[in-house]
Formats: C-alpha cells, sequence, structure tokens
C-alpha cells in the first residue's frame, strides 16, 4: 500500500513536469513576426533606385526586436536574384515624428525638413551618416541577425518618445538593376564612367580623383547598357520580416554600434554629409596591387581604423559589411585580442541566395555572453581586407556590433530567476518529456515486476 502511494506521487511528479513543459513551450512562442513589403519600386535594366520610405510599416509598440531580415521580391513574391537586381543595401531607421505629419519619399533630405528627431543607433560616426539600426546588402539572404536570450534591441519605449511625437521608422532601399549593363560588377561598384557622371545629385561637381561610389549611384542614374538590350520594367518590392517580443523587464537590452574602417576619429559637425572630410565617410576606394602585388602581400588591401567606444558592454553579436572582393574583416581589441572576425560566403550558382561572384552572406559571431567585453574607453582596431588583383570603387569596411551593459545577473529578482528557468526549462522542454516518459516507463515496469513478484495487485 505504501509502496503504491510512493509510486503514484511520482507519477504525479512526472505528469507536472510534463504538462509544465508544454505549457512554458506555449509561453516561449511569446516571439511574434511579421512579414511586410515596402513600397513598389519600378526598375529598368541598368537603372538605380534610391529613395528613402519615411513611415514604413513596423510593428508598435514597448517592444524588443529579435531579428530583423529583408531581401528583394518581384510582384508575385519571387525572390530576384542579385545578378538582376543588385540589392547595394537597405538601411532602417528610426526617428520621433511629430504626429500627423508624414514625410513623403524622396531623398535623404526629408528625415531633416521638419522637427523630426533621428534616433541614432549608439556607434560613434555623427552627422547624417550610419544611424541605422539595422540593414545590409547583398549578403541579407545569409547572414544571421537574430539576437539571442535573454537579449533584444529596446524601441518603442513610451517614456523616451517626446510629448506629441510619436516613433517612426524609415527604409532606404538602393538597388541597381544590372540585367543587360555593359560590365555587371562596375555598375555595382557604382563607377562614374559607366554611369556617365560629373556631378553629384545636388548638381556639385565631384571631388577630383572620384571614380566610384555613391555620388555616382544616385536615384534614377542609368548605367551603361550593350548595345540593342532592351527588357521590361520591373515592379519590386523589399520584403521584410520582423522577429519582436513585447519588453519585459528580463529582457536585456543591446545596444548597437556601428563602426565604419574609413572613420578618421575626427568628429565632423552635425550637419556632415555624406563624403566629409572628416568622420565616417561609408565607402572608400582599393587600388589594384598592380605587378608587384603578388610578390608584396598577396594582393590583398588593408584598411584599419581605431576607434574609442564611448560605453564598454558584453558583445551579444558581431558582423561586418563588405561589398564583392571582401575578404573578411576583424575587431580587434586594444590588446589585440579577436572581437569578432566576420568572413563572407560567396555565392556559386545562379539561384537567389547563391549567386556566383557576389558575396550573398557574411559569417557573424555570438561570443558566449560574458566573455567577449568592451571596456569604456578602449580604442578598437578595425580591419578591413579586400582581394585588390583588381580595382574596386565604392567598397564598405563597416562593423556592426550588438553590446549588453551587464550580462544577465543569476539573481536578479526571484521572479527573475524563476523565468530564466522557465525558459531553460523550455528550451529542453522535450528533452525533458523524454526523459520523464523515459523515467515513468522504467518506474512503471519495476512497480509491475515487483508487484508481480509480491503477487500482483491483491494489497489494493
Ligand atoms: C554623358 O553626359 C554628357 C553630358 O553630361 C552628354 O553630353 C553625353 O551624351 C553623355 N554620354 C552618354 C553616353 O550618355
Ligand atoms: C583574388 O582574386 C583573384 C582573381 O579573382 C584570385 O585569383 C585570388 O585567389 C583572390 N585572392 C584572394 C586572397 O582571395
Amino acid at each position: 500500500m505504501g509502496k503504491m502511494q510512493h509510486c503514484s506521487q511520482w507519477y504525479l511528479l512526472l505528469l507536472a513536469i510534463f504538462l509544465l513543459a508544454l505549457t512554458v513551450q506555449a509561453n516561449e512562442n511569446g516571439v511574434k513576426t511579421a512579414v511586410f513589403l515596402s513600397p513598389e519600386f519600378v526598375l529598368g535594366p541598368g537603372k538605380v533606385e534610391n529613395k528613402f520610405y519615411y513611415n514604413i510599416d513596423y510593428p508598435r509598440g514597448h517592444i524588443a526586436i529579435k531579428e530583423f531580415y529583408g531581401e528583394v521580391v518581384d510582384e508575385l513574391g519571387n525572390s530576384v536574384a542579385l545578378h538582376e537586381t543588385y540589392l547595394h543595401h537597405w538601411v532602417v531607421e528610426r526617428y520621433y515624428a511629430p504626429k500627423g505629419v508624414e514625410v513623403p519619399e524622396g531623398n535623404d533630405d526629408g528625415l531633416h525638413l521638419s522637427k523630426n528627431i533621428i534616433v541614432r543607433n549608439s556607434g560613434v560616426c555623427q552627422g547624417n551618416v550610419l544611424g541605422q539600426y539595422f540593414g545590409v546588402g547583398s549578403e541579407t539572404r545569409k547572414t544571421k541577425t537574430y539576437v539571442p536570450d535573454p537579449y533584444g534591441i529596446e524601441v518603442g519605449n513610451p517614456m523616451e518618445i517626446p510629448n506629441g511625437f510619436e516613433e517612426r521608422w524609415l527604409l532606404n532601399i538602393h538597388a541597381i538593376d544590372t540585367r543587360g549593363v555593359v560590365d555587371r560588377l562596375g555598375c555595382t561598384e557604382c563607377r562614374c564612367d559607366l554611369y556617365n557622371i560629373t556631378r553629384d545629385q545636388f548638381g556639385r561637381p565631384l571631388r577630383p580623383g572620384y571614380t566610384g561610389g555613391l555620388f555616382c549611384c544616385y536615384d534614377q542614374v542609368q548605367c551603361s547598357l550593350k548595345e540593342g538590350f532592351e527588357s521590361v520594367k520591373r515592379s519590386l518590392y523589399l520584403r521584410y520580416t520582423v522577429k519582436w517580443v513585447d519588453w519585459e523587464d528580463t529582457i536585456v537590452p543591446g545596444k548597437v554600434y556601428l563602426l565604419d574602417v574609413t572613420d578618421t576619429g575626427k568628429r565632423a559637425h552635425d550637419s556632415a554629409r555624406l563624403g566629409a572630410l572628416h568622420g565616417c565617410q561609408v565607402e572608400y576606394e582599393v587600388e589594384s596591387c598592380g605587378a608587384n602585388g603578388l610578390a608584396n602581400n598577396g594582393c590583398v588591401d588593408t584598411k584599419k581604423a581605431s576607434i574609442v567606444m564611448p560605453h564598454g558592454g558584453s558583445v551579444i553579436y558581431a558582423v561586418a559589411h563588405q561589398h564583392s572582393g571582401g575578404v573578411g574583416s576583424t575587431l580587434y581589441g586594444e590588446d589585440g585580442r579577436v572581437i569578432c572576425s566576420s568572413l563572407p560566403i560567396y555565392g556559386e550558382g545562379k539561384e537567389p541566395g547563391n549567386e556566383a561572384g557576389y558575396i550573398v552572406g557574411m559569417s557573424s559571431c555570438y561570443p558566449q555572453p560574458g566573455t567577449v567585453r568592451i571596456f569604456e574607453g578602449e580604442t578598437l582596431i578595425l580591419e578591413s581586407n579586400y582581394n585588390s588583383t583588381q580595382k574596386h570603387t565604392g567598397v564598405m569596411g563597416l562593423f556592426y556590433i550588438l553590446v549588453a551593459d551587464s550580462p544577465p545577473k543569476p539573481m536578479l529578482s526571484l521572479r527573475t530567476s524563476v523565468h530564466q528557468e522557465l525558459k531553460m526549462l523550455s528550451k529542453y522542454s522535450w528533452a525533458l518529456v523524454f526523459i520523464g516518459v523515459a523515467v515513468a516507463v522504467i518506474i512503471g515496469v519495476g512497480y509491475l515486476r515487483r508487484n508481480e513478484r509480491e503477487g500482483g495487485y491483491q494489497s489494493i
């Protein structure tokens, strides 16, 4: 009789664990996912799109972003290959706008027209450039961007939004239709001669020696086509997927830093534009190594910048951004330790996500939280390497890092620790269910055997 009671208690406990595991499983699906389409943009062969959409669809409220993924699709929702529409970049920026005041789509001046308040990332570039929260380029399809638990990028905190304002998100898409062009790489590298451009979009002459980059690649310019090439215009969209969780105190906020290898370290004044002499230049040129290259350094161009970090913390996630020709980028600490090394993944075929000759992904770093730390005031060294067998224009060397102020403390409060244990439980819930069932079977079989030996169920 006593044995029977003991045994049924075991069963109850196992049942409880089983049910607990199931309910927490459902809880952890607190991650919400939404898929949005950008406004339509239309491109003909050789054309460039570089528009800013000032109020895109986005999840609202006080939330923590867990992932942001985007890719170019056509009207039927099919992924479009990079050798047809090259995705130079897409960038998502955050700002507070006076309620009810809309900014029509257009160029990058829109943010500065009214009383908009730009909410830049925590990175050290200033002025108008590289203030985004999210954004990559051709590598978008194979670059991991997930922010691991318990971290998230906090947005929409009502305590931080000024009275009379609302939080909005702007999307900039820079895409180049390279169907039928004379030189695919040249068009994607925005070579000024291929676009027949001698003045920037504001009519100002290009600076001497500038041979390619964003100043020759603005909205609606045309890259040279093969003679007689004709094709239809296409309607395209950026399809973007946002994953988030509702804000809770147990989420540890991560700060976004965007570091630029062209950062001169000198701070430009607030109205600095792309191409200012100081601060972040965003893009640079890689000269061809020439005949002596192979003898010297194997034709690899290395560019470095020293960047002082205003705050410290624990690195949660890091990834570099490079263009075709990139062979990897590494972020070092002051003492030479490697914070993250990010390598390009080149495509090998034709299908979207695997286009030969293009960077279709960048490897990212997910250090064990707390193991890779940056100190307040530390000078980081950012190194960007390109293959210099041939010249490249308009290349980039950015590094995106997500830094949390403090690693999660083991005992913030009872509620926190229970919550985290439940999360752990949920992570291993299937293993637990399996173990639970296995234990139940073993105990059950043992019990039956013993009962058989002791004369079955007669004791009841
Ligand atoms: C290039 O631009 C100049 C004027 O800016 C124009 O005269 C010339 O025809 C253009 N060339 C081509 C090939 O479009
Ligand atoms: C650079 O590119 C050339 C030509 O495409 C190639 O032969 C060489 O292996 C590349 N070097 C590196 C370091 O990737």
